[in-house]
């Protein structure tokens, strides 16, 4: 088994909890609900982390994953550590070896078992990313977690932690029509699973189909979700990458999580492409690279 498939392995919807725990008004019911909805619907992994948290309580969103994996033995969970709450609108970073063991070993005790994929949560703000890989590299040689991770990392980043050790997975955030492709195309090229996160553009971000406007237009025309389409075509197009979706609504979430099932075809295809390249962002080519 590559490493591309061997951190995930099913390609297909990653459903991540960050807003399930962090937005206002949002219950554990309703939050429980969603996770199974979700997972019902075809969800491949659970995207969560020590930082989705409350002030008083900093395993919520671990406990989530808890129970998406309680609702279907053996699905792969994300969690990521070095980033915390501290207030209630304020989090703090460190990578530090003594932090990232901390976590990655109450990670495994919330969780009940190593995470499928432990994640540096934010390469960005770490003081000695060398020092963290080293952590992170010694964890997953112990048993402690499955494999390993940056999020929020540059590709400059990956380049000088290269030789330290094989990095499994980057999670960074693609949002479509916005983002370029230079972070997925990279670890495609080195072998590295690619978890794009907020490809919506995050709760705040403005609708859809002014990003994809041919594909909005396919779906009214098919009578069909915009998200899933979209989803749908981003998975065939980027053989490595898994998008990582947070929606906040059970139905919402059964229609993104199903998006890995959607049938793609041509007129899709080229409406997905046309939309990327109109933006600015066109798709990469993606001759030679592995595929799972
Ligand atoms: N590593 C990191 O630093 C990092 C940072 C940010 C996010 N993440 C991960 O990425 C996940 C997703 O991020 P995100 O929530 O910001 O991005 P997102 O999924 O791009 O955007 C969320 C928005 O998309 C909507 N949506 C999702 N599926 C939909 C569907 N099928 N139909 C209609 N609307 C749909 C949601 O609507 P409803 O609320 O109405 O359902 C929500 O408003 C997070 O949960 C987290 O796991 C990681």
């Amino acid at each position: 088994m590559d490493a591309i498939s061997g951190v995930l392995g099913e390609r297909g919807v990653v459903l991540g909890v960050a807003s399930l725990v962090l937005k206002d008004g949002m219950t554990a019911e309703r939050a429980e609900e969603v996770v199974r909805a979700g997972v019902a619907a075809g969800a491949v992994a659970i995207d969560t982390a020590r930082a989705y948290a409350t002030v008083d309580d900093e395993a919520v969103g671990e406990r989530l994953a808890r129970v998406a994996r309680d609702a279907r033995p053996g699905l792969p969970i994300i969690t990521k550590a070095g980033h915390y709450r501290i207030a209630t609108s304020a989090w703090d970073a460190d990578g530090s070896a003594e932090r990232l063991r901390h976590d990655a070993e109450v990670s495994r005790e919330v969780l009940g078992a190593p995470p499928s994929l432990l994640l540096l949560h934010r390469a960005d703000r770490v003081r000695d990313i060398e020092e963290s890989v080293r952590t992170l590299a010694q964890l997953r040689d112990e048993g402690i977690v499955e494999t390993i991770g940056l999020s929020n990392a540059t590709v400059e980043m990956l380049e000088q932690v290269r030789e330290i050790t094989h990095i499994n997975a980057v999670e960074n955030r693609l949002g479509l029509g916005v983002d370029r492709f230079d972070d997925y195309q990279y670890c495609v090229d080195n072998d590295i699973a690619f978890l794009a996160y907020a490809p919506f553009g995050g709760p705040q971000a403005a609708p859809l189909p002014t990003r994809v406007p041919r594909v909005a237009a396919l779906a009214t025309a098919r009578g069909a979700s915009v998200h899933r389409l979209t989803l749908a075509a981003m998975l065939d197009a980027l053989p490595g990458c898994w998008p990582i979706v947070g929606p906040t609504r059970v139905e919402s979430a059964v229609d993104a999580a199903a998006a890995g099932h959607e049938v793609v075809d041509d007129e899709l295809r080229s409406a997905f492409s046309e939309d990327m390249r109109t933006r600015e962002v066109p798709l990469p080519g993606l001759s030679g690279v592995a595929t799972d």
